[in-house]
């Protein structure tokens, strides 16, 4: 079946990085000139999708501001013969069809999933953690619907962890089947000691889930944190039907964490026509001085 559709989580709160997010949702902290999820929708509708929801909560309204048509500003722009940053924004609107739903309470990534059964419906879709840019020559997305039209089964995008970190993320049960694909039997999420860690992958950002999902997500406990944990729904279909796990080709930044900010400015600044070659000169007389 063709996957079309991709929800978009975007109603965490942002601690850790206070006090920049008290206002501005993480989702809309730029990378260089582009908010950081306009480059997660770009990696969907590069992959095939058509239709986005986005789960938002209170303050968040901005992303939809974002992703609406402004009239104003263009025909400003037009009229001052601006032509580049006219077609930098003109086409932000009608990328795909985006939709909104808010998730009243934060109880984790899991409740936030499961607000999206409607607009899901009966079909395996795509879930985009509203935070994670993913920057390859292949969109992740694709590199995971590919894995899901191969096997047919919910697919984890993984991405292995250094070990020291591995307490902060969820670990998984992998037996590789080819190159970069895995099948995935169990997973555990925020493993506590040594003896729960069952790799290195963790699920980093993107997954491939069948409608089943939310069956589960109704049944499952809160977990790591006291909050519903979506790991925990998608360990009983690991445990159960199997998953696949790709371990995607593009570098992940996480737009949740202050270095994950910084990393990206900078990986993608270097690779920008306007700004790359002072860029370069700024890094290099800096790191003289380091
Ligand atoms: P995180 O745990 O990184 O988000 O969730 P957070 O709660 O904003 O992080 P802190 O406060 O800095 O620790 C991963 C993704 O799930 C979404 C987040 O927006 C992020 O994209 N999420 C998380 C929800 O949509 N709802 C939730 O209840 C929790």
């Amino acid at each position: 079946m063709k996957i079309t559709k991709a929800v978009i989580p975007a109603a965490g709160l942002g601690t850790r990085v206070l006090p920049a997010t008290k206002a501005m949702p993480k989702e809309m902290l730029p990378i260089v000139d582009k908010p950081s999820i306009q480059y997660i929708v770009e990696e969907a509708v590069n992959s095939g999708i058509t239709d986005i929801l986005i789960i938002t909560n209170r303050g968040k309204g901005i992303i939809e501001d974002h992703f609406d048509k402004t009239p104003l500003l263009e025909e400003a722009l037009s009229r001052s013969n601006k032509m580049d940053l006219l077609k930098s924004i003109e086409n932000i609107h009608n990328m795909a069809n985006i939709s909104y739903i808010r998730q009243i309470e934060t109880k984790g990534l899991g409740h936030a999933v499961s607000r999206a059964k409607t607009f899901v419906g009966d079909e395996p879709f795509v879930v985009m953690y509203g935070d994670d840019v993913i920057i390859g020559d292949v969109p992740a997305t694709k590199e995971l619907i590919d894995a899901y039209g191969e096997f047919g089964k919910g697919v984890l995008g993984v991405k292995k962890v250094d070990a020291k970190d591995i307490y902060k993320y969820s670990s998984l049960q992998v037996e590789n089947i080819h190159d970069n694909v895995y099948k995935c039997t169990d997973m555990i999420e925020k493993p506590q000691t040594d003896n729960e860690v069952m790799s290195l992958y963790s699920v980093q950002g993107r997954c491939i889930l069948p409608p089943e999902i939310f069956d589960i997500l109704e049944n499952t406990k809160p977990g790591a944190g006291g909050e519903i944990q979506l790991t925990d729904a998608m360990r009983e279909l690991a445990t159960t039907v199997g998953m696949t796990a790709v371990e995607y080709s593009g570098n992940r930044y996480d737009m949740g964490n202050k270095l994950g900010i910084l990393k990206a400015s900078i990986d993608v600044g270097l690779k920008h026509n306007e700004v790359k070659d002072g860029l370069k000169e700024y890094i290099k007389e800096l790191a003289k001085t380091l």
